[in-house]
């Protein structure tokens, strides 16, 4: 009987991990936790290009992850238009390249 409150711990730490390493963020959670949205909707023209758009342009290009990872991570400048986007720097590498991946799923 001793043993079973240090084993339901062990499960409760095992339960919390894997909840962790299971919560997987998305691409829609982080474009409404990282403010994307204040300029950028998926389907239509804000601030910024749609999503959509950014898809379509960007379809056939073998880099275009690395390249959308960038504008997000420092800013992007007259590739669309005459305003600029900052650079998201409340975005870490990871998320931005996960942001960029989703993006790209969008093409219509
Ligand atoms: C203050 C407004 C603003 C915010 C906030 C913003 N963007 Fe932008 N975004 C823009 C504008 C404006 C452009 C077009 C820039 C240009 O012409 O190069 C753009 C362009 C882009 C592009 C295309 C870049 C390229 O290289 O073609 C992507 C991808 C993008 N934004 C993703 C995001 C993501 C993801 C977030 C949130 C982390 C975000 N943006 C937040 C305004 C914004």
């Amino acid at each position: 009987m001793s043993v079973r409150p240090i084993r339901l711990g062990a499960l409760l730490a095992l339960l919390v991990l894997h909840m962790a390493a299971g919560a997987q963020t998305t691409g829609p959670d982080l474009i409404h936790s990282k403010n994307c949205l204040g300029c950028h909707r998926v389907d239509a023209k804000r601030v910024g290009p749609s999503y959509q758009n950014v898809a379509q342009r960007y379809a056939n290009d073998p880099e275009a992850v690395d390249k959308l990872t960038r504008s997000i991570l420092r800013g992007s400048f007259k590739k669309w238009g005459a305003i600029p986007m900052p650079a998201q720097t409340n975005v870490s590498e990871a998320e931005a390249r996960q942001l960029a991946q989703w993006i790209l799923t969008l093409k219509p």
